[in-house]
């Protein structure tokens, strides 16, 4: 009878020890380890890219600051798609986050134009009073329009047209020439209005579109030209600075609802610091790319004033038809 207790006993405390370090292994894996949300986010361009390199910042901050309660995967080079793919599954809660180009937010909600015109910003300070007041805080909630949040604003500085033949140097140099734009209604204008050819190429195969020679030449910043090897073939960049388009970070609002208000807050600080890093790093990378492209036989031109004025009369009827309605908020920006 005894040694049966003493069984009896055994088991019991066995089984008790076995539950106890079940129990610490699951809190302490479930505080830990585990976390309570896993969510993708897009980005398009390449891993040690400045809006990358960004979006991590943002990732492991809000890691951090959730004690490892919400985990953000990072997927760069349009792993996930192209920018418009993405924010067509965000809408339905897909992908959680990305770092688009408005051009592609402006596609779904065209006021979102207005923000990117042609030569609106006399410079880079100019956008950056905009995006980081008033203006700024009202565009990142017009995404809501599209079932979208946006978090804070990334730089991508001021885009350029570059060609593969022959060098860019007055507006009679591009008349003719098939140009690559963004999927974008107003960049394709753009382009017309200077009397070029605008071809709409998602970006991943702008390389090989030089490369078969579909266009004569693109436009882009400086990181972009250098990191996706578009230096390599089209060898001519001409600063007209002739727009800057701003990039976002934006949540699916499927996503942002399921969260509660302390997460919430916790993203939209995370996602404002990662876009100070980012807009640190993005003015390092444009001499760094600079420098890539013109030590690999790069040639700058640069537009002469006149030759820039020319350029930029004529965007007189892409103003006509993309300031219509938006008079107001597009004098605020002048006037800022
Ligand atoms: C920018 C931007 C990209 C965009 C690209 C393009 O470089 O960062 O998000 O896709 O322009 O020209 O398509």
């Amino acid at each position: 009878m005894k040694k049966k207790w003493i069984i009896i006993s055994f088991i019991m405390f066995a089984v008790s020890a076995i539950a106890a370090v079940v129990l610490i292994w699951h809190s302490k894996h479930k505080a830990e380890n585990v976390p309570e949300y896993v969510f993708l986010y897009a980005d398009n361009q390449s891993a040690n890219y400045p809006t990358t390199l960004g979006d991590k910042r943002f990732a492991d901050l809000v890691y951090e600051r959730t004690k490892g309660r919400i985990k953000i995967d990072v997927k760069c080079g349009a792993e996930l798609g192209s920018e418009a793919e993405v924010i067509n599954q965000m809408k339905y809660g897909g992908i959680a986050f990305a770092r688009v180009s408005t051009t592609q937010l402006a596609e779904r909600i065209p006021e979102m134009n207005v923000l990117h015109l042609p030569y609106l910003y006399d410079d880079s300070s100019h956008m950056w009073r905009v995006l980081n007041g008033e203006i700024g805080e009202e565009f990142l909630d017009k995404t809501r329009e599209y079932n979208l949040v946006g978090l804070s604003w990334y730089d991508a500085g001021a885009r350029n047209f570059y060609s593969t033949e022959k060098p860019i140097t007055c507006v009679e140099d591009i008349a003719g020439m098939n140009i690559r734009v963004q999927e974008s209604a107003m960049m394709a204008d753009m382009v017309s209005a200077l009397g070029a050819k605008p071809v709409e190429i998602v970006f991943s195969d702008v390389y090989s579109a030089l490369q078969k020679g579909t266009v004569d030449g693109a436009e882009n910043n400086w990181p972009s030209y250098e990191s996706m090897n578009h230096y390599k073939l089209a060898k001519y960049y001409t600063i007209d600075e002739h727009i800057r388009v701003p990039e976002m970070q934006v949540c699916s609002e499927v996503v942002w609802n399921m969260l509660d208000k302390a997460d919430q807050k916790i993203i939209k600080e995370c996602a404002r610091e990662s876009a100070s890093y980012e807009r640190q790093i993005w003015n390092e990378r444009e001499k760094e790319s600079r420098e890539i492209a013109v030590g690999n036989g790069t040639q700058v031109i640069n537009l002469s004033v006149e030759e820039k004025k020319k350029f930029r009369d004529a965007m007189s009827d892409v103003y006509e038809k993309y300031c219509g309605d938006y008079m107001d908020t597009i004098n605020k920006i002048i006037g800022d």
